[in-house]
């Protein structure tokens, strides 16, 4: 059989760079959400009904443009700050930190991280948005941060409200912040949620309880860590992302709600 060019390619680049380690993207078993969770309705529209082809990933995919932090400006990390309004957003004033891991524990510099989420009253500023919560005009809702050296993101924000969805009868989601990583790659994004401790709506949220395995739900719970706090201004929250490992963070298919 003939040998793909890509495989070729890799060799030759291996022959005359330091080696490349060609990223795997198996998706192991039991850890994420199924892509069909029966209990999140619209998962079983949109879930693919054939198993998945893994797509090799080669020189184009490892080696292409990176969006890099140079186009971050400091600004975007901070949420409360960047609505058209002139002022600043209405809620809980937080900082949500951490790092980005692998499965040895060591940072992951130059990873996007993007975040959006609803504002304190749980509104999204989207035209499919339209539950009877207020806007606010100083609010968008989104933000992104590079990681440095060591893996760290911060972004400061305010505490995003629950909100109603159509999934069932009196469905609430727990307050939420989605996040989106980017690694070396555009082909290497992964999505999840971060959630916020003690939540009520827990055990009645199908997102969260689509994650087989009760302990690693918990892995998508940030902690409150009154270390970073800033007195008489804001909370803090600490959440780690473990990208590989038996420690991952469970993620999900883009575009959830
Ligand atoms: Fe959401």
């Amino acid at each position: 059989m003939t040998e793909p060019a890509g495989a070729l390619h890799a060799r030759n680049f291996e022959a005359t760079h330091e080696r490349l380690d060609l990223p795997e993207y198996e998706r192991p078993q039991g850890l994420h959400p199924p892509m069909n969770s029966p209990g999140y309705k619209s998962t079983a529209l949109r879930s693919p009904a054939r198993p998945l082809v893994l797509l090799p990933q080669r020189l184009t995919e490892v080696t292409g443009p990176l969006f890099g932090s140079e186009r971050v400006t400091e600004s975007e990390a901070d949420l409360t700050r960047a609505g058209p309004g002139a002022e600043e957003a209405i809620g809980q004033r937080i900082i949500v930190h951490g790092r980005v891991l692998d499965s040895d524990g060591r940072p992951i510099p130059d990873t996007l991280v993007e975040v959006w989420q609803a504002n304190a009253a749980g509104r999204y500023r989207h035209k499919v948005d339209t539950w009877p919560g207020p806007l606010d005009p100083n609010f968008t809702g989104g933000g992104r941060v590079v990681t440095d050296e060591q893996g760290w993101y911060r972004f400061t924000s305010i505490k995003p409200g629950a909100y109603p969805w159509g999934n069932h009868y009196n469905a609430w989601r727990p307050a939420h912040i989605h996040f989106s990583l980017l690694g070396r790659a555009f082909t290497q994004r992964l999505v999840t949620q971060m959630y916020f401790p003690d939540d009520p709506l827990f055990e009645y949220d199908p997102i969260y309880n689509s994650i087989p395995d009760p302990k690693v739900r918990q892995r998508l719970v940030s902690r409150f860590d009154m270390e970073h706090t800033r007195p008489d201004w804001a909370l803090a929250f600490r959440w780690d992302i473990v990208l590989r490992g038996t420690g991952r963070t469970p993620m999900e298919e883009p575009h959830e709600d």
